[in-house]
């Protein structure tokens, strides 16, 4: 299995409820080879708005946000301590190469121009992956933001080509946040 975790459910988690977290995924990877691909979250966005408003290009930011990922994963690498790798793969072929019974992968982002959903998603491809999960704050597809728009109604299910599609017009509208980066969705789409 392959998560992709949104830098916001480990962000503000004390120790304790990161060793929780943890704990959880420890359980999954008794039965399973998880991998877990972190976001940047909050550290990610407070550099990255800093960076640009200091006039540093997206390419640079895109830099900064992959930072913030892999600091993000190096916290959750500490709370899984045995169980994980001590080392954040730079690379898919590396991450491939770490994985062992019972241990858990972390990576963070690996190339400028996508977010960590498009990490997640070829990640699954390179290694054959039976599921790809997004854990964010959300608890499922809207057809929304439910935050903002209390019309908005809970999708159970929806085809790939419904997802692709939705990334790209999610992506034309400033502000708004589609369930995973259109990259990510063309990719889980072939
Ligand atoms: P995230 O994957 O957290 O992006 O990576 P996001 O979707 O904007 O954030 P969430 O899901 O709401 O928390 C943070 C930033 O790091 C850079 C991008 O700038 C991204 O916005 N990044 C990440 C890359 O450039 N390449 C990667 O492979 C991963």
């Amino acid at each position: 299995f392959v998560y992709s975790l949104g830098g916001s459910i480990l962000a503000g988690r004390d120790a304790q409820s990161l060793k929780e977290y943890a704990q959880a995924l420890k359980e999954l990877a008794k039965e399973h080879q998880i991998y877990v691909v972190v976001g940047g979250g909050r550290i990610a966005r407070e550099y990255i708005e800093k960076a640009r408003a200091l006039g540093a290009s997206e390419m640079f930011c895109d830099t900064i946000g992959i930072g913030a990922t892999k600091l993000n994963s190096a916290l959750l690498v500490a709370a899984l301590g045995a169980s994980a790798p001590q080392e954040i793969p730079d690379t898919y072929a590396q991450a491939a190469r770490l994985a062992q019974p019972g241990k858990i992968v972390v990576m963070g982002g690996v190339a400028v121009g996508q977010t960590t959903d498009a990490v997640a998603a070829l990640l699954a491809e390179y290694v054959h992956a039976d599921k790809i999960i997004v854990a964010t704050s959300v608890d499922g597809v809207y057809t929304a933001d439910p935050e903002k728009d209390p019309t908005a109604k809970r999708l159970t299910r929806m085809t790939h080509q419904a997802l692709a599609r939705l990334a790209m017009e999610t992506e034309m509208k400033a502000g708004s946040r589609s369930p995973v980066d259109p990259l990510a969705a063309k990719i889980i789409e072939r």
